[in-house]
Formats: structure tokens, sequence, C-alpha cells
């Protein structure tokens, strides 16, 4: 049985920085609540030409330079978002497209925050049973379009970003050790987003009352994720046949830092071997373990051979968590420029576009 490795990672937020004043100036609230009561001391928001494809596309790109894996290799690509493109298509296919992985299936997947951990579960499983080679799993967000930057409950915490892996087969062992994933639709009215879907299609009615906003019971959220987090990690860990003593790294879904501080204390675990990042960006939801995993990576801090558990929860309810063996890259002689492939990838859209015309025009003429 093969194995499935995390060889290739990359990330993009876009430039735009909202900081805790800008935000005092739209809502009652200030920079010392927000960071009390959060951690959160800047998020980055999307100008008005960025979706979450575009920012995948960056964050693809620069995964699949690690990995040094043409995007005409990927087998499969699962895009996790809480804010997706359109209800469809996927935005995993307008990724596809747009890197130029002409031979990979695209779907999306929908688990909120935890998304990222069920997507890379997924596709190492895809992997594990030897149906495909090579996955790109992307989390990537615009949840700056979901939020009432009125309602100060929910605008302090959210911001935009894509964090993305290659996840590759190989022979030898390590990698993706164990995955556990939980749900509870019990607690689904807890954090909502209802406008748009089948339930509430968009109508003056629904856009008035709010409903394409993003709603949370805060209290609720909180309490929910400070009990699943801890326990979570230790299932995953325990499934991998390991223990807390032999973790180098957790990387966390970075929602609130007294939640992940919360959660260090349940796993006695020391705070300084949580990867935290939550200050720089709020909550990019399924972009924010890859996000925080690059940078630990790019910091030096993840090396070859540490065992790092990604654990995350969110609305669903949805939780789950991830033990890994960190390899890195797999070594190859021949060089590859996935950036280079973009060029090739705007001209085979543009193409199969035009084809798609003539073909449509020659047809409506034989009938
Ligand atoms: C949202 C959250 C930060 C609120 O913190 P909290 O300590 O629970 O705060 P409360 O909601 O109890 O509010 C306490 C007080 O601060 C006020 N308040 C709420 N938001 C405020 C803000 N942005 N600025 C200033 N005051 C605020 C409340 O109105 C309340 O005032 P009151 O005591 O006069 O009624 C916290 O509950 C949280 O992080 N929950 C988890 C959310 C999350 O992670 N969601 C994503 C999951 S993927």
């Amino acid at each position: 049985m093969p194995y499935a490795h995390i060889t290739g990672w990359g990330m993009f937020v876009p430039e735009p920085v909202l900081t805790n004043d800008d935000i005092a100036k739209m809502v009652d609230t200030n920079d010392e609540w927000i960071r009390d009561r959060t951690g959160i001391r800047q998020r980055h928001i999307a100008r008005e030409n960025e979706f979450p494809s575009t920012l995948a596309v960056e964050a693809s790109i620069k995964a699949l330079q690690v990995a040094n894996l043409a995007p005409t290799e990927l087998d499969l690509i699962i895009c996790a978002s809480s804010s997706p493109e359109y209800i469809f298509p996927a935005t995993a296919c307008l990724i596809q497209d747009q890197i130029g992985a002409t031979k990979a299936g695209a779907f999306d997947l929908s688990a909120a925050c935890s998304g990222f951990i069920y997507a890379t579960n997924m596709a190492a499983q895809a992997i594990r049973s030897g149906s495909i080679k090579n996955a790109l799993v992307i989390g990537t967000e615009t949840l700056s379009r979901f939020v009432n930057w009125k309602d100060r409950n929910t605008c302090i915490l959210f911001g935009d970003g894509a964090g993305a892996f290659v996840i590759q087969a190989s022979e030898r062992p390590g990698g993706i050790l164990s995955a556990v994933m939980h749900s509870d639709g019990s607690g689904a009215d807890s954090l909502t987003l209802l406008g748009g879907g089948a339930r509430y299609p968009a109508t003056e009615a629904s856009v008035h009352e709010g409903k394409h906003f993003i709603q949370m019971d805060g209290k609720e959220v909180f309490r929910f994720a400070t009990r699943v987090m801890g326990r979570a990690t230790q299932e995953s860990l325990e499934l991998a046949g390991l223990t807390t003593n032999d973790v180098q790294w957790i990387v966390p879904h970075q929602a609130n830092y007294r939640i992940i501080e919360t959660a260090a204390k349940y796993l006695k675990m020391p705070l300084d071997k949580y990867i935290i990042n939550v200050d720089r960006y709020g909550n990019t939801s399924t972009a924010s373990i890859p996000i925080a995993t690059v940078e630990a990576l790019e910091k030096g801090q993840i090396k070859s051979g540490d065992k790092v558990v990604f654990v995350g929860f969110g609305a669903g309810l949805t939780w789950g968590a991830m033990t890994v063996e960190w390899t890195g890259p797999i070594p190859a002689k021949r060089h590859v420029y996935p950036k280079r492939y973009r060029l090739f990838a705007r001209l085979r859209s543009l193409l199969l576009r035009a084809v798609r015309l003539i073909e449509g025009f020659l047809s409506r003429r034989e009938l």
C-alpha cells in the first residue's frame, strides 16, 4: 500500500490589511477588546477583483513549485471552502482550468473550517487505495464577502486567504499517519450562512433579513471548540500509535487564541508547541491550517521527521484531526516550472471556449 505524503505547500493572502482600529470605525468595539477576547490584531481582506479561485491559484502554484510537480500530473483537486465562488460550478473546477491541470478530477468539499482536514484525508485515502498518485488540496476563502460589517459579534473574527498542499504517493513510510473526522448536525444552528441555498434562495426579503451573512452564537461555538479540540488530537494520535510526547508541533485551526490556549491546557502541552498566527490573519476558515503550516515551514519550525497534528472545528458542527510524519518533497532529477503552465492554461482555456462556441454555431446550423 503506498503512503500519502505532503510534498508541496503554498499560501497566499490578499495585500489589503484591516486592523482592529479600522473595525472600531465601523462598529462599537476597540482594539483591546478584540485582542483580549480573540488574540486577533488584523486580517487580510480580498480586493474586488480577488476571489476564492484566484487566491487558490496563487497558493496552488507555490505548492506545486515546492513539490516540483507539473499541474498536468495532478489526478485530483479538492477545494475546501466556506465561501465558494458559486453554489456550482465547483471552485475546484475554476482552479483546475486556471492552473492547467488537464487530467485532474475536481470537486468542492463543504465541511466549514474543518474542510481542509477532511479534504486532505480524502486525498490521502484515494492515494493509499492506489487509485491516484498526485492530489492538490486547497482551502480558500473570501469570507469578508459574507460578513455583516455592522455585526460586532462576527465582523472582528474573519479574514481572507488561501493555502494548498500537494499530496503524493510514495513507497517511503511516513506522511499522513492517521485522521479522525466527526460531525454533530444537532449544533447546526450555532454557526450558519443560510441565504442563497435551496431553503432561502436569494429574494429581496432574504437579503433584507440579512440571511446572506454569517450568523453565530459565539459562546456556544466557543464551548464546542474547547470541548472537541483536545479530544480529537488525542484520538488521532492514538490511531497513529503515538502520544503527545511524540509530537513536535500542533497546527490548530486559527479561530481564537483563547480556544487554542484551552486545548493546550487540556492536553497538558506547552503553548510553544502550537503554531499560532491568528493575530495576523484572523479566522481564515479552511485556509487557516495550511497558512499556519506554510509559515511554520518557512520559519524552519517544522522539519523533516517531525510529528505534526492538524486539528480543526467549524460549522456543521464538524471537527477533526490528522497526524502527519513530515517528510517534504520527493527528490527528483527533473525540474518543473508550474508557473509556466499558467500561460499554457490560459491559452488552452481560451481555445476550448472557442471550440465550444464554433461547435455550438455549427450544430445550430445543422438543426
Ligand atoms: C465571539 C467571541 C470572541 C465573543 O467573546 P465572549 O467572551 O464570548 O463575549 P460575549 O459574547 O460574552 O460578550 C461579552 C460582552 O462584550 C460585548 N461584545 C461582543 N462583541 C464585542 C465587540 N466586538 N467589541 C466590544 N464588545 C463586544 C457583548 O455585547 C457583551 O456585552 P454585555 O456583557 O454588556 O452583554 C467568542 O465567543 C468566540 O470567539 N467564540 C468562538 C467563535 C468562533 O471561533 N467562531 C468560528 C468558529 S470556526
